[in-house]
């Protein structure tokens, strides 16, 4: 494992990154409403990252291994028992649906990466239980991070207030190191066991993005090989911040106008 340390370089780089990728999301969010299709808000996606931000959208033509085909679209728009990696598509969205749209984008060779859960009109009570209690396994992750502590620990924090609430983490996919690679070491588990794993390091730089099911863990991948979701075909939601390590705790870079606020008891 090489996990990289960043630079001063670096890390004004990735707050510039970062705070693109979350503008994205800012301004796709009045598009997501019953009717639209998801291929329509990766158009959209695309030709803002392209032509207002001029910088490119990672997940194109990404191809992390080499027996699967390269990612098609620009943003990735995983629906309702869909966990990650749903690729857009021409099917509208509809009243009630829950959707996580997962934004990259690549400025200057440095990757951001962010993604937000959105209610589709009017959603269940149960759904929107579902997505909070996921932003606040998100921030509870986040809020392990200083020098010092262990990837373990976020993993815990995690794991300990999904459970807790009756839902399950989805163990097959991670956070992970982000910079000048999508996708670098360390792996950031989202469950485990405090003082585990590698120790963290003012300077590293990596994505915390929990996938919580409502029921069992276990996932299937649909025809296309890239989108996974839940085998008891449940809800899944999930959230993702890019995170830089200080002297002293976290910086989250992925930060907009209208980046959500933390929840109340994150200090
Ligand atoms: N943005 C996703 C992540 O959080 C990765 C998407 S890879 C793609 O790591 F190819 F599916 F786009
Ligand atoms: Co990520
Ligand atoms: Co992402």
């Amino acid at each position: 494992m090489n996990i990289v340390i960043k630079t001063a370089k670096d890390i004004d780089c990735m707050r510039v990154s970062g705070k693109l990728a979350a503008e994205v999301l800012d301004y796709i969010t009045p598009f997501v409403k019953p009717g639209v299709t998801t291929n329509e808000l990766d158009k959209l996606c695309y030709d803002y990252i392209t032509k207002v931000q001029e910088a490119y959208p990672s997940p194109l033509n990404y191809k992390p291994d080499p027996n699967l085909y390269a990612y098609p679209k620009s943003i990735c728009t995983s629906v309702n028992n869909e966990i990650c990696h749903g690729i857009p598509n021409d099917k509208p969205l509809k009243n009630g649906d829950i959707i996580n749209i997962d934004i990259t984008v690549n400025k200057n060779g440095y990757h951001g990466d962010n993604s937000r859960m959105f209610y589709v009109g009017n959603v269940s009570d149960h759904a929107r239980r579902l997505c909070k209690i996921t932003y606040e396994c998100m921030w509870l992750g986040i809020n392990q991070v200083k020098p010092g502590s262990f990837f373990g620990d976020i993993g815990y924090a995690i794991q300990t207030h999904a459970e807790k609430n009756g839902y399950s983490i989805v163990q097959e996919f991670c956070g992970h190191g982000v910079g000048q690679v999508f996708h670098e070491d360390p792996q950031v588990l989202h469950y485990g066991r405090p003082k585990s794993g590698p120790e963290i390091k003012s300077g590293m730089i990596f994505t915390v993005e929990p996938m919580i099911n409502q029921g069992k863990r276990h996932i299937r991948f649909l025809p296309n090989q890239w989108t996974a979701v839940t085998k008891d075909r449940s809800l899944s939601a999930q959230w993702e911040h890019t995170v830089l390590v200080t002297d002293t705790g976290y910086e989250v870079l992925t930060v907009s106008p209208n980046t959500p606020k933390r929840p109340e008891f994150i200090k």
